[in-house]
């Protein structure tokens, strides 16, 4: 079956590959419609240095456990970008991992997701990227990783492991707009690539789709239809705004990569194409059999405060007492989310409660908004919090100790009362979370297909290293 696939996709890309890049002239609509999907792809998030580098020139590095890997260079540049790429060499980069001469790519390119785009739709991107991006005759640094992850060919065990070799087609069944969402939500736009829980080799495990994935500090929580756990209790409108916004009052806000999902690829969709989206995206199940019931992550908590308890007494001395989180919260988050936690009339600063983030299932977002703050940019405006964990550029530092203290407070006040964080668990999201359990599978050499799946990994914390690279201009 599978072999019968890859022949019928691989016959109309033969057609076009005959004709040589330069001979082809595209034509302007064909040009733009390749704009478009590669903004809802987010190319250029990854493939451009953030630190004043040229679009598309390739030059992020992205810090994995087993090394730093550098995106290329993927301008029309003959020399030193993909300028010579057929656009049969462009699909098999885009869809299949395998890089114009030949060589397999590590999966911090997203090709798992980009599998499932139409050969129209490729055709389309490789116009754009042939005549509509600026060529940059300028070398991006290579990767170089140590032994034996340098061993391109490993990737190739994982890629016909975990790649779904198949291009999206049309349910006939379900509406026009729910198969154009499902087109861009698992391809393009790749929600699954954070909101899917990931297996021992690092894929995604597809029949937990969308049930909620860890990214780097930051905890991607369930998005499907489930009305406990999931967003089953957010109408499709709601859905759109929060795409479109990077928030949704009195229920949750976008920080981390999600914010610079936002800010680089959703918020520029059409509305159209958001609305299919929050269609498919709201018909997902959870992968628990039947709805939970009870109060949705997003009803949680009340205003309130615990100050009372230690009016009148010196600050420091109740940083080891029971209401230690209450006066870190005071002395640090009041100002701007009121001393109950309601936060402001015009929903700039938010409520802590009734908030995904102090009501999740798990604390990870608590701990990582404390540590990391929040910094994102959209048409609605410049949104800021500062990071209280953030070794360099915090005006006031957290050490762990004082970040579960706070964390308890808001989660036993505002939030999951059932949820206590340790010290350790601070530790963990301070360097960027948990590190994944293939690099002790690699470590006791279980062998190829477990370093090549540890490559994976790299693709999350490449999140970490932009962030840190953000922080590092700010300075
Ligand atoms: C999450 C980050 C990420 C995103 C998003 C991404 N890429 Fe990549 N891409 C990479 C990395 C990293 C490499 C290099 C991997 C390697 O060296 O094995 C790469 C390699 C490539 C290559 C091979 C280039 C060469 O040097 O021969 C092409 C072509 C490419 N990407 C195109 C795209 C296009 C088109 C898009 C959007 C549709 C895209 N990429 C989106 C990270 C990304
Ligand atoms: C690069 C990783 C990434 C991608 C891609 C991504 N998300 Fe997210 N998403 C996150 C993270 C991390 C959060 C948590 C953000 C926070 O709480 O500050 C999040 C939060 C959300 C929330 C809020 C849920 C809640 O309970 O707070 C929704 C809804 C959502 N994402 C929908 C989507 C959809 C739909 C897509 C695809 C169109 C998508 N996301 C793609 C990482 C991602
Ligand atoms: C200078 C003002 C300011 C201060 C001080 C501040 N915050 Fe925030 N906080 C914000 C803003 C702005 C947002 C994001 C609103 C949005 O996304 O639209 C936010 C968001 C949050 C979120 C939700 C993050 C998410 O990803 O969902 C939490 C939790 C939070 N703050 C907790 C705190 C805590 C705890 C403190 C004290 C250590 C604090 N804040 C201090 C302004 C502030």
């Amino acid at each position: 079956m599978k072999t019968v696939k890859s022949f019928a996709l691989a016959a109309p890309l033969a057609l076009v590959a005959l004709a040589p890049a330069a001979a082809q002239e595209f034509s302007k609509e064909l040009i733009e419609k390749g704009r478009y999907l590669a903004t809802a792809s987010d190319c250029v998030a990854c493939h451009t240095n953030h630190d004043g580098g040229k679009p598309m020139a390739g030059g992020l590095s992205m810090v994995s456990p087993v090394g730093t890997i550098m995106s290329t260079n993927i301008t029309p540049s003959k020399q030193f970008g993909i300028g010579n790429y057929s656009q049969a060499q462009f699909a098999d980069a885009v869809r299949k991992g395998v890089r114009g001469d030949g060589a397999n790519l590590y999966p911090a390119m997203p090709y798992v997701s980009y599998s499932n785009m139409t050969d129209e739709d490729i055709h389309a991107l490789y116009a754009y990227f042939m005549q509509g991006v600026e060529p940059v005759d300028e070398k991006a640094p290579e990767t170089k990783l140590p032994f034996p992850m340098n061993i391109r060919v490993s990737m190739m065990g994982w890629s016909l492991l975990f790649r779904p070799n198949e291009v999206h087609k049309d349910d006939p069944i379900q509406s026009d707009e729910w198969n154009r969402g499902k087109y861009l939500a698992e391809g393009a736009a790749h929600c699954s690539t954070c909101h899917t829980p990931r297996g021992v080799f690092m894929q995604e495990q597809k029949s937990l789709n969308l049930t909620g994935g860890q990214v780097g500090a930051w905890y991607a929580p369930d998005i499907t239809n489930d009305k406990v756990h999931g967003i089953g209790s957010w109408s499709k409108e709601d859905l759109v705004t929060y795409l479109k916004t990077g928030k949704l009052e009195n229920r949750a806000q976008a920080a981390g990569s999600m914010a610079e999902a936002i800010s680089y690829s959703f918020q520029h969709l059409t509305d159209a194409d958001l609305n299919a989206i929050a269609t498919y995206v709201h018909s997902v199940p959870s992968a628990n059999a039947g709805q939970a019931s009870g109060v949705t992550r997003f009803d949680k908590g009340s205003a309130g405060n615990d100050m009372a308890a230690f009016r009148g007494k010196d600050y420091t001395d109740g940083l080891r007492g029971d209401h230690a989180g209450a006066q870190i919260f005071a002395a640090n988050c009041a100002s701007c989310h009121g001393y109950n936690a309601q936060g402001t009339k015009d929903g700039y600063y938010p409520s802590l409660f009734h908030n995904a983030a102090t009501a999740g299932d798990n604390s990870i977002n608590v701990i990582a908004a404390i540590l990391n703050g929040v910094d994102r940019h959209t048409e609605a405006g410049h949104v800021f919090m500062p990071p209280f964990g953030d070794q360099v550029n915090a005006v006031v530092q957290l050490n762990n100790v004082e970040v579960a203290s706070l964390s308890n407070y808001l989660l036993a006040q505002y939030g999951n009362d059932k949820l206590t964080v340790t010290t350790e668990d601070v530790q963990v999201i301070r360097e960027g979370g948990p590190k994944s359990n293939i690099v002790q599978l690699a470590r006791i050499g279980m062998g190829a297909a477990a370093i090549a799946a540890l490559l994976l990994a790299v693709g999350f914390v490449w999140y970490r290293a932009r962030r840190k690279a953000r922080l590092a201009r700010a300075a």
